[in-house]
């Protein structure tokens, strides 16, 4: 629909932007930090681009003041970042390591003294190693137990000074990559154990979730998923289903979980008969039915357009992860779906679909299906930037990418979508898991290349100023 004129946004709207711990901090083994499943996997020759780690990153660890005070001369809002497990609790459980503790309460002190909120994600993919090789992490019962304990320790060190909290970040992308497509720790390629370890992540999501309730925290509680809203590539009808099935089992599968309690149908009934539907032990529903999230996270880059994959059809097909366009590989799931380039978009150097019109069909979907506020935990452009010798990054693309993805946020608002806020992908540059430090997102340049040589001193791009305007009028004139 058009309207003849667009709603303002909230007074009190999240401007912010995030990181995750692993692609920022460093300092991997100082003040007793434990070793992650990340830590480890990085040291697998050929399992990153260039080899890559985040050994020290963009040395956050060191530089987390220097930083904030970039957010603060921004004007941000919000600032999401991580809390690494294993700087809490080194192998997982057991005692506190202080130290580790410590640094995340003077992040957020610091925060709050320069009037940020802090969004604190719980989990974003750097299990402790320990618990990898106690119990097979993500495939234990086991994990929620521990997960939880963890969650309590942050939730009652933090009381009061974090109010938006993110419990697992994209359980959908590390459970996918970790157990099906084999790129993410513990690098499996089975859909039985993936279906099982993801029923496991759900029931530590829930538990947690009721946790922070139990114990009556101030605030708010949400996991955040990775949403690409499936489209048809035209009408045909075999298409239309394709696509109705891709929603189900890419979107709906996590989504119905967290909100309803409930795995959708047809994918569940399609998983029982293919033998891969996880084993539900008595409680679970229960446990599932009673951990509400009371917002839903959403990480938006690109929408998937399909097409009707027959049974012989394709299957998974390789990431494009060296930055070289239109090098992805053919991908679908056979019987059901295939995912092809969507004619009316343009592709990122990574191949990734720059669809602003998609998060506000988005952000509808979920408000009709779910009714629940929806906060932006995730939207930006991975490039490559140039710094001038002038000490300049002109990245007017990512300038284009976001701006048209605020007037798409904007226009969901005036739909009637209750969003709580906007955090771009990523603060400053850093570490992108699979693609190394050339893929940029950050509104802060780091100058740092995939050898990690470099001052790591920090420049501020076009984009920085861009957003500067943006949240100091309220997104008024985009
Ligand atoms: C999300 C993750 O999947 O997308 C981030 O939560 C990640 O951690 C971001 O960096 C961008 O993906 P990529 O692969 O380009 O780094």
């Amino acid at each position: 629909m058009e309207h003849k004129q667009l709603d303002q946004f909230p007074t009190n709207f999240l401007w912010g932007s995030a990181s995750a711990a692993y692609q920022v901090e460093g300092a991997w083994q100082e003040d007793g930090k434990g070793v992650s499943v990340w830590d480890e996997f990085v040291r697998i020759p050929g399992k990153t681009f260039k080899g890559t780690n985040g050994d020290v990153a963009v040395d956050h660890y060191h530089r987390y003041k220097e930083d904030v005070a970039l957010m603060k001369e921004q004007g941000l809002k919000a600032y999401r970042f991580s809390v690494a497990w294993t700087r809490i609790f080194p192998n997982g459980r057991g005692e506190i390591n202080q130290k580790g503790l410590q640094f995340y309460i003077d992040l957020v002190d610091e925060l709050i003294d320069n009037q940020i909120e802090p969004v604190l994600t719980l989990y974003h993919w750097d299990l402790p190693q320990a618990l990898q090789d106690e119990y097979q992490g993500w495939e234990s019962r086991k994990i929620v137990e521990d997960f939880t304990n963890y969650a309590a320790t942050l939730f009652e060190a933090l009381r009061g000074k974090v109010k938006y909290w993110v419990s697992l970040n994209e359980q959908n992308i590390f459970i996918s990559h970790g157990y099906l497509m084999a790129s993410h720790p513990p690098a499996v390629s089975d859909p039985k154990r993936m279906y099982q370890a993801n029923h496991y992540a759900n029931l530590a999501n829930a538990a947690v979730i009721k946790k922070f309730h139990e114990m009556d925290m101030p605030g708010q509680i949400g996991p955040s998923f990775a949403y690409g809203p499936n489209y048809a590539l035209d009408s045909d009808p075999k298409n239309v289903l394709a696509a109705e099935d891709a929603e189900d089992l890419n979107a709906h599968f996590w989504m119905d979980v967290y909100l309803f309690g409930k795995y959708p149908i047809a994918a569940m009934k399609m998983l029982k008969e293919q033998g891969l539907a996880p084993t539900m032990e008595a409680g679970d529903e229960e446990l599932l039915a009673a951990g509400k999230p009371d917002f839903l996270g959403i990480n938006y880059y690109q929408t998937n357009t399909v097409v009707f994959n027959p049974l012989d059809g394709v299957g998974m097909g390789k990431m494009n992860t060296t930055g070289e366009k239109g090098s992805t590989e053919e991908s679908g799931l056979p019987g059901v779906f295939k995912r092809v380039e969507n004619p009316f978009v343009e592709r990122t150097n990574w191949d990734w679909e720059i669809d602003p019109e998609g998060l506000r069909i988005g952000l509808r979907r979920i408000a009709s299906r779910y009714r629940i506020p929806v906060l932006i935990t995730e939207n930006g452009l991975g490039e490559y930037d140039k710094l001038t010798e002038d000490k300049e990054i002109h990245d007017d693309y990512r300038i284009d990418y976001l701006n048209s993805h605020v007037h798409a946020i904007k226009e969901a608002i005036t739909d009637g979508v209750e969003v709580l806020g906007y955090c771009t992908w990523s603060y400053t540059d850093l570490l992108s898991w699979l693609n190394g430090y050339q893929k940029r997102y950050g509104f802060v340049y780091v100058e740092q290349d995939e050898n990690q040589n470099g001052t790591l001193n920090r420049y501020k791009k076009d984009s920085f100023y861009w957003y500067q305007k943006v949240i100091s009028e309220n997104g008024a004139n985009v």
